[in-house]
């Protein structure tokens, strides 16, 4: 039955981690998947996460299903969490928001809705390079996938004018993927004035801008300031579509919590969004799964536990922008390293888009069993201070 089935390529991100599972060197270093690791290159549980387990395990919560659109408590707090308590289309009722299966879901819950409800374009365009699973989520959300200009190689940085030029060419009413904040996978990111020059082209253009939040908190350490692009949208009249996961913020990876949520005109236009939001999830999984949102729920809702895991955001935040200064460090002084380095320290989040070609990249892996996903970016969050001279060292070597 099976004998046409072709065998696919692995996944260009989740088969790294496969591929470092299988090599027994105990120098391996995984810096494919993007997944916060301690100072001792462990998984981490966040304090305020275990706090609300306990919370959670002494009223020990039934295990009914959740409604279609998740716990409505929760979505309430994450709501706010995204757009801000004084956000106006939050105040009046007007935002459409599902509980999602992490930041994927909602993403793949917002490309169907708009390929059957969005009345003005069926086209997505993605900035270029971009997270490698936006392409297959939207094509199989039913959409027709297009690339915005968005890293130059030459600066290392953004290419803003390209960017402008890309929008400005766009089809009236197309939808625009943004990444809210941390770009995934380059680190660079708009400042708050070129925002504000985003968002008058979309507007002028009358483009529909979906944001993809994966990150609040964990790029600059202060969950408001990471919201700025989304919160300036919709100040400035955007109606906007939101993806938002809790999976690097609280650490809750393989629990799936995440929400997908849009602004519309009034309540009345939010209970008929609501409704044809179930509509799409339900035949897609039903409903959410319980036991992540009702520990970001527990935090979230409770403001010691808040305080807390801010502070742990923050910390985890700490920890990486030190991990590029000492990178940086290495290689540029210590190493010599032959080429520019600068972009280690100025690029924002979770990775580093280092320029790496993927030869160096495969000779890391095969020499060095220092694994990184093919474009040469790093997960900033696997280094440590027992493995970053090592893999400064590797890097020397394979650029050499
Ligand atoms: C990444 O880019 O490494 C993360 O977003 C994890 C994933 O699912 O790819």
């Amino acid at each position: 039955t099976w004998s046409a089935v072709p065998a696919g390529p692995p996944d260009p991100i989740l088969g790294i981690t496969e591929a470092f599972k299988a090599d027994k060197d105990p120098r391996k270093i995984n810096l494919g998947v993007g997944a916060y690791r301690d100072e001792n290159g462990k998984p981490y549980v966040l304090n305020a996460v275990k706090k609300a387990e306990s919370l959670l395990t002494a009223t020990s919560p039934d295990k009914e299903y959740l409604p279609i659109t998740g716990l409505p408590e929760f979505t309430k707090h994450a709501a706010k969490l995204a757009y801000g308590a004084d956000s106006v289309p939050l105040k009046e009722g007007a935002i459409a928001v599902t509980q999602s299966i992490s930041g994927t879901g909602a993403l793949r819950i917002g490309g169907a809705f708009l390929a059957r409800h969005y009345p003005h374009s069926k086209i997505i365009y993605l900035p270029v390079p971009t997270w490698g699973n936006h392409i297959p989520i939207f094509k199989d959300s039913g959409l027709e996938v297009r690339g915005y200009r968005y890293f130059d190689k030459k600066s290392v940085g953004l290419d803003f004018e390209g960017l402008k030029e890309d929008l400005n060419n766009a089809p009236e009413g197309a939808i625009v993927l943004l990444h809210a904040c941390a770009h995934n996978p380059t680190g660079v990111d708009p400042t708050h004035a070129q925002w504000a020059e985003i968002s008058d082209v979309i507007a002028s253009k009358k483009l529909f801008p979906f944001f993809d939040m994966a990150y609040q908190g964990f790029a600059s350490g202060s969950t408001t300031h990471d919201a700025f692009a989304v919160r300036h949208f919709v100040k400035h009249g955007h109606q906007i579509a939101l993806a938002q996961s809790f999976a690097k913020n609280m650490g809750l990876y393989g629990e799936r919590v995440g929400l997908f949520s849009l602004t519309t005109k009034d309540a009345e236009e939010k209970k008929r969004v609501d409704s044809q939001l179930k509509i799409v999830i339900r035949p897609m999984y039903s409903n959410p799964p319980l036991h992540g949102a009702l520990l970001a729920n527990a935090i979230l809702g409770n403001e010691e536990l808040y305080q807390e895991w801010e502070g742990e955001v923050k910390g985890m935040a700490e920890r990486i922008i030190s991990m590029r200064e000492r990178l940086y460090g290495l290689l540029t002084n210590e190493l010599k390293t032959p080429g520019e380095w600068g972009h280690i320290k100025s690029q924002i989040g979770m990775f580093s888009f280092t320029g790496m070609k993927p030869e160096q990249c495969k000779a890391l892996a095969e020499k060095a069993h220092v694994y990184l996903t093919m474009d040469g970016r790093i997960s900033m969050a696997g280094l440590n201070g027992s493995n970053v001279e090592y893999f400064a060292a590797s890097v020397d070597a394979a650029v050499k």
